[in-house]
């Protein structure tokens, strides 16, 4: 049941809003909430599914954007970063960072703090050992090692998109030098090193989403135990709706895999 939250003031310091959302194969009727530029690079899209993911993408944010700030969604500007990150002109305090793939969109929003989102359909890659050779650290490559061979592939989407996740906050995105990011999969999600002009591992936070099989998805923010949530948002005729909100925790059985579950004793619902 999707209702009308949230309001702007429910986003507080040091916590990060997800939302989770469903790429719409028809194109809906908020796609006049897009700018010339973005319409333009829609139509330069190759394929029927490319367009949906980048229009769905486009409506999402202004939509929920547009919720958050009290404005009209198609009045949102956008500045961009030397590596293209996005953020909103003017000085709103509300960060954001958007990412797509297959049919899953993720979005998270942060006041005032750097914040990085990943979401990465599985497929299969064909030189595994060599990409997780060039993109891990030593400590994370000796753990994908000890999974069986069958878990691997997934184990290497989960530390990919907690290193996109931080480029993305960083706003370099890739070019970051992943190596430099550095987790385990083991126990709740967090940084044990980032890159020196990023801090020190203890100014960020780290959170992977309890997105369905087949999906890996991180969200990093520059704040110290930062507080994440997370809920679906889907475009409706005439705008976005809103599911309520759901705290991610780190419960003990989860905790050994390191995988996010949503705090289901707070919102039985789910
Ligand atoms: C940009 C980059 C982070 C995209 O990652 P990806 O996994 O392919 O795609 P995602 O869906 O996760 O993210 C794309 C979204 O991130 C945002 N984004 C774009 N550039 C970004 C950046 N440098 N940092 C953070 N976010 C960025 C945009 O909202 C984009 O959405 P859009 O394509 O609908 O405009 C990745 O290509 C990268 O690291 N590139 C290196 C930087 C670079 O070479 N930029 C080229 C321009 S100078």
């Amino acid at each position: 049941m999707l209702t009308r939250q949230p309001s702007p003031a429910d986003l507080g310091r040091n916590e990060v809003h997800i939302w989770q959302g469903a790429v719409e194969q028809t194109l809906p009727s908020q796609r006049s909430w897009l700018s010339a530029e973005e319409t333009a690079r829609m139509e330069r899209l190759g394929t029927p599914a490319a367009r949906a993911q980048f229009l769905t993408g486009r409506v999402i944010l202004r939509g929920v954007l547009s919720r958050y700030l009290g404005r009209d969604p198609a009045s949102l500007e956008f500045s961009f970063g030397d590596y293209g990150k996005p953020s909103l002109e003017g000085s709103t305090g509300l960060e954001f960072n958007l990412s797509h793939s297959g049919d899953e969109i993720t979005l998270a929003l942060a006041q005032s703090a750097p914040v990085g989102a990943d979401v990465e359909a599985w497929r299969r890659l064909d030189r595994l050992d060599a990409l997780a050779q060039r993109c891990l650290a030593p400590c994370e490559y000796a753990e994908l090692e000890r999974l069986s061979s069958a878990e691997k592939a997934h184990g290497f989407f989960r530390f990919w998109v907690r290193k996109e996740a931080l480029g993305k906050a960083s706003g370099r995105g890739i070019v970051l030098g992943l190596q430099h990011c550095v987790s385990s999969l083991e126990g709740p999600p967090l940084w044990l090193d980032v890159p020196a002009d990023l801090g020190t591992a203890e100014d960020w936070s780290l959170a992977e989403l309890p997105l369905r099989e087949g999906f890996s998805a991180a969200v990093t923010v520059r704040a110290a135990n930062a507080r994440f949530y997370w809920g679906r948002a889907r475009i409706e005729s005439g705008g976005i709706g809103f599911e309520k909100l759901k705290s991610l925790r780190y419960s003990t059985p989860d905790c050994v895999l390191g995988n996010a579950a949503v705090d289901s004793a707070r919102y039985p619902s789910r």
